[in-house]
């Protein structure tokens, strides 16, 4: 009986231990992720998201792609599209119709101007009279904003350049001077419209 007792707790104890063991091993294993092995995975619906991955293929739509393109005519919201070409007739139509949306006060004269310092005042001098610090010979004819004799595109001289032609050159740039249309945005360019405006009336060049 006794013998029965004996092998009855050798046996327990030799289980207990295997128990044990392998419970250790069990975490010792888990453990043991390295560069080439990510690690066993506890439930692992949020490692493997039932999504769609950006730029995978995929069969609902035509053209295989989950990426879709924007549909037709669809613009960023906020933004106002500018309905005119680059083109010398849709300048002189955007300086005949085009109105400074936003209205002038000496707030947005001084954004305005803070806004032409960083952005214009490199070419076009602090004070608008084409002299910045930029004197490569391709800025070399940087034109006054103040001049009253040579005629522009528009066919009247700087000082007489009217907000739409402003805005419009800012939009496509103009020879040397490149376009501010992704630097800027439509509200930016209109408060510096009103400061070259003040600019334009300059008499010191
Ligand atoms: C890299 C130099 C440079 C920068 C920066 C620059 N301009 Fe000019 N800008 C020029 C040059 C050069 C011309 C003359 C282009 C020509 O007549 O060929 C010019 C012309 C103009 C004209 C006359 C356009 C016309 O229709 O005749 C306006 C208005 C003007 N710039 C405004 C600005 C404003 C406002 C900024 C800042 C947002 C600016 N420019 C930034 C170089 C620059």
């Amino acid at each position: 009986m006794t013998d029965i007792i004996k092998l009855f707790y050798s046996t327990f104890i030799v289980n207990k231990f295997i128990i044990l063991f392998s419970i250790i091993s069990v975490f010792i294993i888990s453990c043991g992720a390295d560069g080439n092995h990510p690690g066993y995975q506890y439930m692992p619906d949020m490692y493997e998201s039932p999504s769609y991955e950006t730029n995978s293929s995929n069969p609902v739509f035509k053209n295989n792609s989950t990426s879709q393109y924007l549909p037709k005519n669809s613009i960023p919201r906020g933004f106002v599209p500018f309905d005119f070409d680059n083109t010398l007739d849709d300048y002189l139509r955007a300086g005949n119709i085009l109105v400074n949306p936003i209205s002038n006060s000496e707030a947005v004269l001084s954004e305005g101007k803070k806004l032409f310092e960083m952005f214009c005042a490199h070419c076009h001098g602090k004070e608008g009279n084409g002299k910045g610090s930029i004197n490569h010979p391709v800025y070399s004819a940087v034109p006054s904003y103040s001049d009253s004799i040579t005629p522009r595109r528009s066919g009247e001289p700087m000082n007489k350049l009217k907000s739409g032609h402003i805005f419009h050159s800012l939009h496509y740039g103009l020879n040397a001077m490149g376009p501010h249309a992704s630097q800027l945005s439509q509200e930016e360019r209109w408060k510096i419209v009103h400061y070259v405006h003040k600019l334009q009336k300059n008499t010191n060049d």
